[in-house]
Order: C-alpha cells, then sequence, then structure tokens
C-alpha cells in the first residue's frame, strides 16, 4: 500500500538543503520548482547540527518554517534521517562512535560516514534522533516519506572501530555457537590458526605482508557488515513505522557490503538508487571500442530493479559533477540529462528526484552542479528539467503501471560476490563475464534482467525467465544446484562459465571433481584448468559449425576449464585451440529434461555470448517489425494495456531506425512509420498508434 502510495504514479522532485541558502530565496525556490514541474523535495539528510545543535536539544524552526513553505506551493517533501553526518559535540563527547581504519586509526569528523554502525551509543543517539523528527513530522501535511540515513557505505564499507570487533564477536557466536565450530568454519588448523578464547577473535588485523586475513574469515566479514547495517538500519525503521505510520520508508545508494534485497524486503517500501552516469567519463578507455559509457548505468538500474521492480532515483544527475578535490566531471551535453532521466525511468523508476536544485556556493560539493547555478538565472538544464517535467505529467497514467520484461536474467549472488573481493581465482571474473553478456544483449536489443538468487529463491521466480546466465558461481550449495536443475529439467536454458559450483558456503573447496556441486547438471568434469596469464600465450576456442551457424573463433580469455563429457547427452560445442588442450572441449551443452545446461569452460567475453545467443536463437522482441542503430538501447516496460518500448540514443549524432508497422510516439503523440530520425540523445517511446 505503501508502495502505491508513493510510486503508483510518476514524478519528478529535487534535492533541495534549505539549511545552505538564505531564508529569502526559499519561497521563490519552491515557486520555480513547481513552475518545473517539481512535485517533491528530498531534505535534510545532512542537517543534525541544526535539528540538535547540542545534546538533547533540539530545534525544528528552520525545517518548519521551510516545510511550510514547500506545503503552500504544493510541493511533497521526503525527510532524511541526518545520521551520516553526526555532529562534532557527538563524535567529541564519545569518541566511540567513531569508525577506525584497517591500522585502528579513528576518523575523526570533517567529512561524513565517519561512524561505525556497531557502537551502542551511536545506536542510542540516532533512534533519539530519529524519533524527535517522526514525531515532530509525523502529522505533517507536506511530509509523505522518509529516507533513512543517506547511502550505507558509502565513502567506506569497512570497519574496524573497537565496537565493531566486539559486535562481529558477538554475530560469530549468535552464527557458530561454539568456538569449535567456528575454528571448523575457518579451517583455523591450516597454520596453527585456533582459537581457544573467544577473545582472541577479531575482524580482519594487520597480518604479515599487509592486509591477508584467513579467507573464511573475510568472507564472514563482508556478511557480517551486511547484517550489521541491516540491523541499524532497522532501529530507524522500526522507529518511523511506530510513529509515523502513514509515511513510507526507503534508503537510496547501491554500495558494497550490503545485501540490498534482504533489508529492502525487511524493512523498506522500496529502493532508492542514486543515478549519476557521467561518473563513466571518469575512467574513460579510448581503446575500448565498444564501451557502454554512460549506457553502462543501465546494467546497474537492473540490480536496483532487481531489488525494486519499481523504484524511486533518490538522486538523478542534473549537471556536472565534482567535489573540490577529485570527481572532475565533464558538463552533460544538452539533452544528456533528459536521455538519462529516461534511462532510470525506462528501467523501471517511477520517481525520480535531480541532485540538487542549486549548486553549493561553499563546501566539499561546490562543484557538484545542481539544476540552478550559483547566479540563479534561468540555465539551459532548467529549461530541460521543465521539458522533462511536462512530459512526465503527460505519460504518468500510461507508463505508471508498467514494468520492466525481459526473457533472459544475469543471476548473481551476494556470497560469490563477497568471497570475489577476496579472491582473486574467481573474483574479478563475474564482472568481466556479466558485462560481456550485458553488452551483448544490449547491442543485440534484446532486455535483460539481473537476478540476485539466495537460499529461499523458489523455481517459480527462476521460471519467469527462458534463460539464465550464471558466469562464475564458486559458492554453490547442494541444495541451489539441485534448484538450478530443477529450473532446466523443466525447460529452462541455464548456463555457467569457469570456476563454477567448487565451493561451499564456508567458502571451503569440495572434495569432488569440478564443476561441483553443479557437476550433475552439466554432464562434465573438469579435467585439468589453468590460469591464462603472465607467460601463458592468449587461447582460442573453436565454435563448431551447426545449422546455419558458420565455425567461428573467439577467445579462451583469463581461465581455462579442460572438460571431460561425462554422459551420452553432452555436445561439445566448442574446443580449445592451441596449448598442451588443444582440441579438448571449451563448451559444452547438455539437453536434461525439457532444458538443457551449458558449461563455458573459461571467461566470457562478447564474441563468446554471441556464440551462444546465436546457437541459442535469442532475439530481440522487436526483431520482426523495429530495425535500431547499435548505439540505441532498447527497453521495454509493460503491463496489461500492453508494451511501451522504450528507444534511448545515448550517441551525440541522430541516429535512424526503421519501423514496419505504425506505432505512436508517446512522448509527442505522433505516429512513426518507416524510417525515422531519433536526434542525438533523443528518446522515443513507442506505443501501439491508435
Ligand atoms: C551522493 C550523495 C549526495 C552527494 C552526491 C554527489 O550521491 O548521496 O549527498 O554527495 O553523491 O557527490
Amino acid at each position: 500500500m505503501q508502495v502505491k502510495k508513493a510510486l503508483d504514479h510518476m514524478s519528478v522532485g529535487v534535492c533541495y538543503y534549505p539549511e545552505q541558502w538564505p531564508v529569502e530565496l526559499w519561497e521563490d525556490d519552491f515557486r520555480r520548482m513547481r513552475e518545473l514541474g517539481i512535485t517533491n523535495v528530498r531534505v535534510a539528510e545532512f542537517a543534525w547540527s541544526i535539528f540538535e545543535p547540542e545534546e538533547g536539544v533540539y530545534s525544528f524552526e528552520l525545517f518548519d518554517h521551510a516545510l511550510e513553505l514547500a506545503h503552500k506551493h504544493g510541493i511533497q517533501v521526503i525527510l532524511g534521517t541526518p545520521t551520516a553526518t553526526p555532529p562534532a559535540w557527538l563524535t567529541t563527547r564519545y569518541p566511540e562512535v567513531l569508525n577506525a581504519t584497517f591500522e585502528g586509526v579513528a576518523i575523526q569528523h570533517g567529512l561524513r560516514r565517519h561512524y561505525n554502525y556497531s557502537s551502542p551509543k551511536y545506536r542510542e543517539l540516532s533512534a533519539s534522533i530519529t524519533r524527535k523528527m517522526a514525531e515532530h513530522y509525523k502529522d505533517h501535511p507536506a511530509v509523505v516519506g522518509w529516507q533513512i540515513d543517506n547511502e550505507f557505505n558509502c565513502e567506506t564499507k569497512e570497519f574496524y572501530a573497537p565496537a565493531d570487533h566486539i559486535a562481529f564477536r558477538g554475530w560469530l557466536k549468535a552464527k557458530y555457537g561454539t568456538l569449535h565450530a567456528l575454528n571448523k568454519a575457518w579451517g583455523t588448523v591450516f597454520w596453527s590458526q585456533t582459537y581457544t578464547d573467544w577473545d582472541q577473535v577479531h575482524l580482519p588485523r594487520m597480518t604479515t605482508g599487509g592486509r591477508q586475513p584467513n579467507p573464511h574469515l573475510a568472507l564472514d566479514e563482508k556478511r557480517f557488515i551486511s547484517d550489521n547495517v541491516i540491523s541499524y538500519a532497522r532501529i530507524q525503521a522500526d522507529i518511523i513505522r511506530e510513529t509515523a505510520p502513514r509515511h513510507w520508508v526507503t534508503t537510496n545508494g547501491l554500495f558494497g557490503g550490503l545485501d540490498n534485497h534482504r533489508m529492502t524486503g525487511e524493512l523498506l517500501d522500496f529502493f532508492s538508487y542514486d543515478s549519476y552516469p557521467q561518473f563513466s567519463t571518469l575512467n574513460h578507455n579510448p581503446d575500448e571500442k565498444d564501451r557502454l559509457a554512460d549506457r553502462g548505468w543501465s546494467q546497474t538500474l537492473s540490480v536496483v530493479r532487481s531489488i525494486s521492480p519499481r523504484f524511486c532515483v533518490m538522486e538523478q544527475q542534473a549537471g556536472p559533477g565534482g567535489w573540490v578535490n577529485r570527481m572532475d566531471m565533464p558538463s552533460p551535453k544538452p539533452g544528456q540529462m533528459r536521455l538519462w532521466t529516461y534511462q532510470s525511468i525506462a528501467h523501471g523508476a517511477n520517481m525520480v528526484v535531480y541532485f540538487r536544485w542549486r549548486t553549493a556556493t561553499f563546501g566539499q560539493e561546490m562543484y557538484w552542479h545542481g539544476l540552478n547555478d550559483y547566479h540563479n538565472r534561468e540555465n539551459r538544464r532548467v529549461r530541460e528539467a521543465r521539458w522533462i517535467g511536462k512530459e512526465i505529467a503527460a505519460i504518468s497514467e500510461r507508463a505508471a503501471n508498467t514494468t520492466y520484461a525481459a526473457d533472459i536474467a544475469i543471476l548473481r549472488d551476494y556470497d560469490n560476490e563477497w568471497d570475489g573481493e577476496y579472491d582473486v581465482w574467481h573474483g574479478p571474473f563475474a564482472w568481466t563475464s556479466g558485462t560481456a553478456w550485458f553488452k551483448a544483449l544490449q547491442y543485440r536489443h534484446v532486455p535483460c534482467d539481473i537476478r540476485y538468487i539466495n537460499e529461499q529463491t523458489t523455481l517459480a521466480e527462476l521460471q519467469t525467465y527462458k534463460t539464465l546466465v550464471y558466469p562464475h558461481p564458486t559458492i554453490m550449495t547442494d541444495k541451489t544446484a539441485a534448484l538450478l536443475e530443477q529450473y532446466a529439467r523443466e525447460g529452462g536454458i541455464l548456463i555457467f562459465g569457469c570456476r563454477t559450483g567448487y565451493k561451499d558456503e564456508k567458502g571451503h573447496c569440495y572434495m569432488r571433481p569440478f564443476p561441483g556441486a553443479a557437476a550433475g547438471m552439466c554432464g562434465i568434469s573438469v579435467e585439468e584448468f589453468t590460469m591464462v596469464k603472465g607467460s601463458r600465450e592468449p587461447v582460442s576456442m573453436h565454435w563448431q559449425e551447426t545449422g546455419e551457424l558458420a565455425e567461428a573463433v573467439t577467445g579462451a580469455d583469463d581461465f581455462n576449464d579442460i572438460l571431460h563429457p561425462e554422459s551420452d547427452s553432452v555436445e561439445v560445442v566448442a574446443a580449445y585451440n592451441s596449448d598442451y588442450y588443444a582440441g579438448k572441449p571449451a563448451v559444452t551443452r547438455n539437453r536434461i529434461g525439457k532444458g538443457e545446461v551449458w558449461y563455458y569452460g573459461a571467461v566470457f567475453n562478447r564474441s563468446a555470448a554471441e556464440q551462444i545467443i546465436d546457437r541459442l536463437g535469442i532475439a530481440s522482441p522487436v526483431r520482426d517489425w523495429l530495425t535500431l542503430p547499435q548505439g540505441v538501447e532498447l527497453a521495454v516496460r509493460e503491463d496489461a494495456n500492453g508494451p511501451l518500448y522504450f528507444l534511448l540514443n545515448y550517441g551525440e549524432e541522430a541516429a535512424v531506425a526503421r519501423i514496419s508497422k505504425p506505432m505512436r510516439n508517446l512522448l509527442t503523440d505522433r505516429q512513426l512509420q518507416g524510417e525515422f530520425e531519433m536526434e542525438g540523445f533523443g528518446v522515443v517511446i513507442l506505443t501501439e498508434a491508435l
């Protein structure tokens, strides 16, 4: 019900910081916002020292006045709890709330997120400020919802304060019960690491050669941090729900070390993301010819969608980004801000909130540009926002109930992500392979989901997809393997890459032939394997000719599993071309039940993914009637009234598309047929002709 209220229509908002501006500007700001079609503001997420200038002394005048003016202009308010920025009085009086570096150095006041989630004192003070704010604003006519904290685990996802070591120990006691069980789970008999007293147990600390913790401890550290964030967030969520039950609750950002799916499921009405596609310009590599650049944000937005099918973008890039000392980004070109807004919407955003109304004239972020410049005169970004505001109001009724539709998903899971942050024998492969698949599907105009699975995932959830790609699930329990096998037996197509299935949930290697838990469904064993790096020459693989498909050669990148079919149902699709394993199987396809399981023995690249796509006949849903250039993304959102086809041109140049049946552009209400041109950074939303 809460989701319905917030996301049952499309809306545009903006982040606003009244505490940073002279009061004389506020009313004019709200008036101009409304004039641009902006209907909500997010405020207050860093304003702890305004609300509680001294411990236990609360002050609401500033925000009361701002909210009154917002309300007067018909603007709804999302309140942030200010706990990402504890005031100086707090950290000075209670230094135990501060985070510490790995080396144990306390992180001091002066930036943000300098606190730790474990300190009982910080939890208590966070609860007090949240309760006071919720009590004060629970009946305010302008307030509709809350953002808890700001971007959990942004700036850092590592916590080594004394309170964290204590909390970790408590977490381990709850998980393992006895030291004996902990010792077994962490394999501490190796190198005499055995613990004989709980006080000997810590989060990772300095080891010989730097930071080289026991790998099973390292995995538990990640799980602990995630649980710790969630238990901290729960304090605030519970208080808001209890005190202000009419309001919805969300939080924003997508950072590591946090199971956002569980947090959202247990605490939030929906998830919110902060989308800054211009970050793609910071690590630009001109040699990567098929680079996704800002289009790559669609991959992240797909993760957000897997948390909340419809969501809020709490911060949408509204100008060039930059801190004083880093992140020096180019300005979005005319039309790009609009394109990125529709990118968010195409992937499931119903509420888009720009960051920020006006660029700050002081502070760390005085180059993080908002819609308005310092001078406050109308500029082209403001004009673009007005255009967007009008459009979104017009499409809301038709589009708001739709959700993204895809037949194929790339699977991920938190355990492998977290284990892979430390284990270089599989970790780096996941991003490479996931992106290779995403790119291949993007450039073929095949909409694709990203889904996270865990022990609670059901067959029905998997069966919403015809095809699942699970690139390198190194940790795989027998339970997950059984679920995946059933998916394939009942008609699903499942694709694995190298390094699949050889670890259990503790991160220990199974004493079984690779691919361990996945061996049965794949119908193969891995005879041998090798990293392909250093002095090793690059290896390629040779794909067999089949049906109308010619032979092909693609790179067998980074790691090679040399495969051995164990069953007659296994077809060898490709073999290695060189090295001592030339001619040995590199890719296999096992038909089981009504479906099939593929094993690809290397790290995926785009060409290899395309070979599999072709061999499976995976094609764009618009292939019969729409031809799109590669630089245009296709995304589909649909509901009972049918699909909406979002076409997003990421190029600066005009793009020509061809359509063989009459369709209508929802944004202009014009009919399109035959060849049509999309302007640079242009957006079209196709729907059935009237
Ligand atoms: C994040 C934060 C904002 C702001 C922007 C720009 O998304 O949530 O407060 O700092 O980045 O740096």
